[in-house]
């Protein structure tokens, strides 16, 4: 048994929901990958995967070498296999997410039926944050204090500004 999850995702960027995830992941398994998805051909997403893993490297200081920021493009499945992990961790968050979970969950158990999915819900302050719609805010003039880590959101307020202009 693999005592190595993986927690993929777009990251764009990391929001204290996954942040929560993670935490949550740490009481299950040793060793939390949060994998940052990007496609070399098409990434419309605000930071690079670079500068994503590096804001999620900055979240998790605190947590050690029990927490490793990487990205990767490619199959999900063949990371987690070329990683030796054995797990999956997505989060849930309201009953929309379900569907979309559901299809990705036996996508990826058809490809590699040994690699477990395993699901956490989010704390309920983080029932609605998502990157997306932090995006959204930021990029129309608000803010979002504490729906992003703290080294994150000058950076995020930074990107809005740029993207704007
Ligand atoms: O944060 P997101 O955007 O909901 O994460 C989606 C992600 C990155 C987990 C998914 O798009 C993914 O696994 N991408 C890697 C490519 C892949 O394996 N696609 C088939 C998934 S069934």
């Amino acid at each position: 048994m693999s005592q190595i999850a993986v927690y993929p995702g777009s990251f764009d960027p990391i929001t204290n929901g996954h942040v929560d995830i993670v935490r949550r992941s740490l009481h299950v398994v040793e060793k939390v990958i949060v994998a940052v998805a990007f496609n070399p051909n098409k990434d419309s997403a605000w930071f690079t995967p670079e500068e994503r893993v590096e804001m999620i490297r900055d979240a998790f200081k605190a947590e050690g070498p029990r927490v490793i920021a990487d990205a990767f493009s490619g199959l999900l499945v063949d990371y987690v296999v070329a990683k030796k992990a054995g797990v999956i961790i997505r989060g849930l968050r309201a009953v929309a997410d379900f569907e979309y979970e559901f299809q990705m969950t036996m996508m990826n158990r058809h490809l590699q039926p040994q690699v477990e999915t395993i699901f956490m819900m989010t704390s309920e302050n983080h029932f609605y944050t998502s990157s997306r719609l932090v995006k959204e805010v930021v990029g129309l003039g608000g803010n979002v204090p504490g729906l992003v880590p703290d080294i994150v959101l000058p950076r995020l307020l930074a990107r809005a500004k740029r993207v704007a202009s």
